[in-house]
């Protein structure tokens, strides 16, 4: 790619991404549940926080690297878990988790990758990799899955709790969205013979959810999910104080404050609306990350202004790597990084210790 054509930011990627995928690849990343209300707050809701800068305060060395769960990133900013990455390009996450390797951004790899996860881990350099679960009904195949996840190297446990169900996507449903041939669940095929296959007039992963993952799952199974292994426990997808404490109660480490990228319960809070209700409700217990909406520096800021001490970053990974493959990820990154760090030279943070709450007001 040229100089002049280089997207400059991450809605250019967007763009050109779509370009790139076929219509079913797009729709299942781009499209949310129902009516989209929720996937247009989350980004909707940024521009409802008004940045308060500091002025005249040394700048000229920035620092972005942060220590989460005692584990060093070099940047506040990690890849949230995305399934069928190859379905945007054939190297999948491979390529992202390269990229996010280089870069030194913390990866989760998706149970429902299409690269497998002793694969993935291959790549890992210093920055840790965490494997994010879905718990299928057969405890086995998710025991399995757990000591798997240890055994390659990965630094921690993400369990998603916001899909007993997958939400209602219709783009989905008229596509009636299936992984085409050669594509495979990587990290299941081993262990039993699931497919996410075409059915009419619905979605195959709305089916293939319906049959195997646990609806029945509750609070006290994460007792149960932390006996398979000693990895810290993180819990993906709360949207509540109160849930938030009883995560902590149950034993998690670290809470992702989340909607699924607007992909599940349509008309659910967008996630920046609901983070401080979390970090006021958890305090100092546990680490808050946020997803959903985040497409600028200032966004990031935002976040850990209102008590984030990171942030996911999910559909803008997949347009870099649709457009550019490694090299895409890797440059969504670094101008998320980028516009991150001159958004905190410009409101006078040096470091990540110095966004404070005073630093945004609704
Ligand atoms: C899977 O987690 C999805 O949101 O499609």
């Amino acid at each position: 790619m040229t100089n002049s054509a280089k997207p400059i930011n991450l809605f250019e990627y967007q763009a050109l991404a779509a370009g790139q995928l076929s219509q079913m690849a797009l729709d299942y990343y781009a499209s949310g549940a129902g009516d989209e209300i929720t996937l247009q707050d989350n980004r909707a809701a940024f521009a409802g926080y008004k940045l308060r800068p500091r002025m005249l305060v040394d700048v000229s060395h920035r620092d972005l690297s942060t220590t989460i769960l005692g584990q060093a990133w070099q940047m506040p900013i990690a890849i949230a878990p995305m399934a069928f990455q190859c379905l945007a390009a054939k190297e999948g996450e491979m390529a992202t988790a390269s990229a996010a390797a280089k870069l030194g951004s913390m990866m989760i790899l998706s149970t429902m990758a299409t690269k497998s996860l002793e694969e993935v881990a291959s790549v890992r350099q210093q920055t840790p990799q965490w494997f994010q679960l879905y718990v299928h009904r057969d405890r086995g195949l998710t025991k399995a899955l757990v000591e798997r996840a240890h055994a390659a190297g990965y630094q921690a446990l993400c369990l998603t709790v916001d899909a007993p169900m997958l939400g209602r996507r219709e783009k989905d449903m008229r596509n009636q969205f299936a992984l085409p041939t050669g594509m495979e669940l990587a990290n299941l095929t081993t262990l039993k013979d699931l497919k996410i296959t075409q059915r009419a007039g619905e979605s195959g992963l709305f089916a293939y959810l319906l049959e195997q993952f646990n609806a029945a799952l509750t609070w006290s199974d994460l007792e149960w999910l932390q006996s398979l292994s000693p990895l810290p426990l993180v819990v993906k997808g709360i949207l509540r104080g109160d849930d938030a404490l009883r995560a902590v109660e149950h034993g998690a480490q670290g809470i992702i404050v989340s909607n699924h990228g607007g992909r599940q319960l349509d008309g659910a809070i967008a996630s920046i609306d609901a983070l401080s209700e979390v970090v006021a409700a958890v305090g100092d217990r546990v680490e808050v990350l946020v997803d959903g909406g985040i497409r600028r520096g200032t966004d990031v800021l935002k976040a850990l202004a209102l008590g984030a001490k990171a942030v996911l970053l999910g559909r803008p990974i997949l347009w870099g790597l649709a457009v550019a493959g490694e090299a895409g990820v890797q440059h969504v990154l670094e101008l998320l990084r980028d516009e991150l760090d001159l958004a905190m030279a410009l409101s006078g943070c040096a470091k990540l210790a110095d966004i404070d709450s005073s630093l945004v007001v609704r």
